[in-house]
């Protein structure tokens, strides 16, 4: 009776969780040499008046390792999905999910917004079918600059001021008329020339224009803001150098060059030599544009950059072919997937 006991209670606490340990419950409990079998062996030793009591235990404690092991079995089986052993081969590949990439203008133009938007400036857009006033006039263009020539604007030809914007200046001329200072803005955006399509030029390229009107703003300013992003961009190694130029709405007027990226100054072919690459136009506001757009220009001064944005990604991705970024080829996209955020 002792031993029914004994058993009972280790069928109850046997821990059955894979098939390795149900076949060994099975062998233990419900094998014909399990201590079950042997204690039916022990019935014809029982004295006569015990023995039906008796085998009716025995009887009982093996229905009930029966019904454990069916359960356990049942359970197992359904663990694993069918009544195999064999486990699924985990290291396998998953199917390939295709997915895309960002265009690498797409990602210099986010990086440029977000350098200028963390010191505040905040980034406006505008149509690009533009007017002459917004493109031209506002900007303090003479009626004859050779801009306006038919061999550089994409004209629309309905209407003879209607046009296809040549720069993101335009926007400036729009944040002006429209907001009051002080103006911190950055207009990124795809602009337009009638100019042949070689490997360094495109009819259609994108700019990143940024404006800042306030009292007391100086060159100084402007300088120390485009180190400052030109460093954030290329690295703290970067060097920068202004250059007189002239533009109708800037006076004074600079180009800015950055010391080149590809051979560190030393002199390579993207740099024709020289050590440095030109990426952006700037200067300070005119006074006559500030008038033209409703801004008193003896209480308010500024400063305007356009930055060109397949330039500086040529720069940054040391790619040789402007016309790469408008062939769609996606053996060439797809090399942009790391740095697509
Ligand atoms: N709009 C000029 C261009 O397309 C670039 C530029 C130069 C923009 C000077 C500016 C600036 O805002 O101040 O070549």
């Amino acid at each position: 009776m002792n031993n029914i006991d004994k058993i009972r209670s280790e069928i109850e606490s046997f821990q059955v969780d894979n098939a390795e340990t149900l076949e060994q419950f099975r062998l233990r409990f419900l094998s014909k040499k399990s201590e079950i079998q042997s204690l039916f062996g022990e019935i014809k030793n029982i004295a006569q008046e015990n023995r039906k009591e008796f085998g009716q235990l025995v009887n009982d404690l093996r229905d009930m390792a029966q019904e454990n092991y069916n359960r356990f079995k049942a359970a197992v089986e359904a663990v694993s999905g069918n009544n195999t052993t064999e486990i699924p081969d985990i290291t396998r590949p998953a199917a390939r999910l295709n997915v895309g990439s960002m265009h690498p203008i797409s990602i210099m133009m986010n990086e440029v917004r977000q350098i200028f938007e963390e010191i505040g400036f905040s980034a406006v857009e505008g149509p690009d079918i533009e007017d002459d006033w917004h493109v031209f006039t506002a900007l303090n263009f003479a009626e004859e600059h050779p801009a306006r020539d038919m061999q550089d604007t994409f004209f629309i030809k309905l209407r003879p001021d209607v046009l296809l914007r040549t720069h993101t200046s335009s926007l400036q001329v729009r944040t002006m008329e429209t907001q009051k200072p002080p103006i911190r803005v950055i207009c990124p955006g795809r602009v337009f020339r009638n100019e042949a399509i070689t490997s360094r030029a495109h009819c259609i390229f994108h700019q990143v224009e940024g404006l800042y009107i306030a009292e007391n703003v100086s060159f100084a300013d402007m300088k120390q803001t485009l180190l400052y992003f030109a460093q954030r961009m290329f690295g703290d190694d970067v060097r920068i150098r202004l250059r007189p130029s002239y533009f109708p709405f800037t006076e004074p007027s600079a180009e800015m060059d950055i010391s080149c990226n590809i051979c560190g100054g030393a002199g390579c072919n993207l740099c024709k030599h020289t050590g440095w690459v030109e990426i952006l136009g700037c200067g300070m506001v005119d006074p006559n544009v500030l008038e033209n757009c409703g801004i008193d220009s003896g209480k308010y001064s500024g400063f305007a950059f356009g930055l060109g944005i397949e330039r500086m990604t040529m720069l940054k991705y040391r790619t040789n072919d402007i016309r790469l970024y408008f062939e769609n080829d996606v053996r060439f996209l797809q090399q942009f997937k790391a740095a697509t955020k």
